[in-house]
């Protein structure tokens, strides 16, 4: 059995130890949080183990630990990951990774000199949607992929150190990363701050890719709907996933257009329509976390790959990095509406 300590028990803290406790792979020896009553209420949840007022005492303290999960705000990520890995075990870290390009390099190359695993929850990967529109593109059943548009909205949650954007895009940019290799050639953002000057809680961003295929995508603490919708369309396919649809969350449609090859110069072009119908895909169901800390345990104990490891994870800290700049650029941003 693998002994874990898990670092952070505030909102999503308790649905990582519940299916931490789940698995046979795993003993949850520890549980640390600087609130008294986060600790009580892990203790409530049933967590018998040791208890620590802060991540780096457990890490540095605790005598047996084979690995560390790291659900502590996005700003405490890279010192935690670096003390776990610099023990000599694995860790698993909330998303994002890290909040700069650079420390995720630091970390990816420590977990390789360490041969220990560096794993990001990118949860959305292990959702069954995620895992499908996954498969469906390694089919290559979409045909040429032209453009992505997602929104992922709620009302909150504000976090304590990161805006809307280190909080919400992780989830489509990783998904994203399996769609695209390379990294924009351009970004374009604007954000909205209501609550707190300079940390927007509404950002829509732009990208444009070398290939010439664009994605877009509106991220949102302000909503009074919850929304988690993404298309994706290709040339022979396109795909809708409305994570709170009635009819199928999943749609695979066989719609499109057809540009004809020559037009006359100076008129618009008026393109031929495929209006075929759509299938709802199937996926699996069940929880994502438990999939993932599944696959945690197995990655560790057969050393075999991850879909969400430390260079996915950093992959991601770029993208980040670039619609924040593209943000920062951005007079918007800073404006507080009146
Ligand atoms: N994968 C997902 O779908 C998902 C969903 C929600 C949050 N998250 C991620 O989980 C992480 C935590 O988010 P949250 O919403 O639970 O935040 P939160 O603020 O509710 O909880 C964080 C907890 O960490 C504790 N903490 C702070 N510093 C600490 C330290 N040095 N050592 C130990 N504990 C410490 C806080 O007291 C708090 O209880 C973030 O990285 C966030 O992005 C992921």
């Amino acid at each position: 059995m693998l002994s874990v300590g898990l670092i952070g028990y505030g909102h999503w803290g308790p649905n990582l130890l519940r299916n931490l406790v789940a698995h046979p792979a795993f003993h949850v020896a520890a549980v640390a949080d600087p609130s008294a009553a986060r600790r009580l209420a892990s203790r409530e949840a049933g967590h018998d183990g040791a208890l620590y007022e802060d991540g780096a005492a457990l890490i540095r303290d605790h005598a047996c630990l084979d690995a560390v999960v790291i659900a502590s705000p996005v700003s405490t990520h890279y010192d935690l990951a670096r003390a776990t890995l610099e023990r000599g075990a694995h860790v698993l870290v909330e998303k994002p990774l890290c909040t700069r390009s650079s420390e995720g390099e630091a970390l990816v190359a420590l977990a390789r000199r360490q041969n220990r695993v560096l794993m990001v929850d990118h949860t959305l990967l292990f959702t069954g949607p995620g895992d499908a529109i996954r498969q469906l593109v390694r089919q290559g059943r979409l045909g040429r992929i032209t453009y992505c548009e997602g929104q992922r909205l709620n009302l909150g949650l504000f976090q304590p150190d990161v805006n809307v954007l280190w909080d919400l895009a992780p989830h489509d940019l990783s998904l994203l990363t399996e769609l695209q290799d390379e990294l924009p050639v351009r970004v374009d953002a604007v954000g909205q701050c209501h609550v707190n000057p300079g940390v927007p809680d509404i950002v829509h961003a732009s990208l444009r890719f070398a290939s010439g295929w664009t994605a877009h995508f509106h991220w949102s603490w302000m909503s009074p709907e919850k929304v988690r919708r993404l298309v994706i369309g290709g040339s022979d396919r396109m795909l809708v996933w409305d994570d709170l649809a009635s009819d199928g969350r999943l749609k695979l449609y066989d719609r499109g257009i057809a540009v004809p090859g020559s037009a006359k110069a100076g008129t618009m072009i008026r393109p031929a329509y495929r209006t075929g119908g759509w299938e709802a895909l199937p996926m699996a169901e069940g929880e994502a976390l438990a999939r993932l800390v599944d696959h945690f345990a197995a990655v560790i104990e057969s050393n075999a790959d991850s879909v969400a490891d430390g260079a996915r994870g950093l992959r991601v800290v770029k993208l980040l990095e670039q619609i924040q700049f593209a943000l920062d650029r951005s007079a918007a941003t800073t404006k507080k509406p009146s």
